[in-house]
């Protein structure tokens, strides 16, 4: 086609007010399809801010009840859960405990919230003693040996009451092992979220810090991806489909957003992206040195996760993107056209 050319075309035309560059806008945000991350510890009474995350606080449940009235009236929808158990072991067995943090958590948080979305982190790393993902012989990650122990963690997450199960550490098969625990116990229309394409990112650092999960000996480079690689992405997200994974992260988002776009491409299917805790920070350090306007940043950040092909978005900003939602004064605000 030929496109008509200045000074017949003047691209500015369609930005002169707000109202057209609304009816022309390409990508919108909603709140329907934020998810809001917790970190959920042992004990009582405790909210604890979390350093290297600010605004970001590590609850005992009786607290994260309290919080959840909040996101209620916010209208925030969906949360995903880690746990911070008190005691770490060699076989990460507060992960897959029926009285751990996150199975008690589960169960009271769909008693006294029903209609909120609770999306459960499957993962061993915060709950074994070197911080691995897997479990550790020598200085090596046991591939096989980890899978029935997701399983079994995915499965008590089941029993608990979680309306998602989301694994995130990397192993092979684990989608497949994970569907086929659930399945064989009566657990078969609970989904899978897989963090299909998970990184080997230095933008997780605040998030070990708020999960005391930084691995004892090496990193995590034998089973998160390599930051150079997309046709290996593409390739973890076919094997997580064919396995049954029911919703596909990528992750992290911003550094990865050509991942999202050509996942999307490929496979056109509903994806979720994960803004992580290292994005979070940069936006909060920044905000705080006066360097960068906050809400300005959430809302680009946010738009253009969702127009590289995003659905879904996890991110730490949700709750004040809430808030900046419910206290927007008509057109005072970016985000006071989200509902
Ligand atoms: C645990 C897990 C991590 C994140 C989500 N699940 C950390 C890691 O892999 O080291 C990162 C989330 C974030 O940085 O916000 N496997
Ligand atoms: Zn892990």
């Amino acid at each position: 086609m030929n496109l008509p050319r200045f000074p017949i075309f003047r691209p500015r035309r369609m930005r002169s007010t707000e109202g057209l560059r609304k009816l022309v806008r390409e990508t919108t945000l909603s709140l329907d399809q934020l998810i809001m991350p917790y970190f959920l510890t042992e004990g009582a009474g405790i909210k604890e801010e979390i350093q290297s995350m600010p605004g970001q606080f590590r609850f005992s449940i009786d607290r994260f009840l309290s919080e959840l009235e909040e996101l209620e009236e916010l209208s925030v929808q969906h949360i995903l859960l880690f746990g911070i158990p008190n005691s770490k072991d060699l076989k990460a067995s507060g992960a897959y405990d029926s009285n751990g943090v996150i199975q008690r958590a589960v169960r009271e948080i769909k008693k006294r919230f029903p209609k909120l979305t609770v999306i459960t982190d499957v993962c061993l790393c915060e709950y074994m003693s070197h911080g691995h993902c897997g479990v550790v012989e020598g200085q090596k990650i046991e591939n096989d040996k980890t899978l029935s122990l997701l399983a079994e963690t995915a499965l008590s997450h089941a029993e608990a009451g979680a309306d998602m199960v989301a694994p995130s550490d990397m192993m092979d098969g684990r989608i497949g092992t994970i569907r086929k625990a659930l399945d064989g116990r009566g657990f078969s229309e609970l989904p899978i979220l897989s963090y299909a394409a998970k990184y080997a990112s230095s933008f997780y650092a605040p998030f070990r810090d708020a999960a005391h999960s930084t691995p004892e000996f090496g990193d995590r480079k034998t089973y998160q991806m390599d930051p150079a690689n997309i046709k290996e992405a593409l390739r973890e997200i076919e094997l997580d489909l064919a396995e049954g994974a029911d919703l596909i992260m990528i992750k992290p988002a911003l550094p990865y957003l050509d991942v999202i776009s050509k996942a999307k491409e490929k496979f056109n299917i509903p994806l979720a992206a994960f803004n992580v805790s290292g994005e979070y920070t940069m936006v909060k350090a920044a905000h705080a040195m006066g360097y960068i306007d906050e809400q300005k940043t959430v809302y680009e950040i946010l738009t253009s996760i969702r127009r590289a092909g995003a659905n879904v978005i996890l991110t730490y900003h949700t709750k004040e993107v809430a808030y900046w939602v419910k206290t927007a004064h008509e057109g005072q605000n970016l985000f006071s056209h989200l509902i």
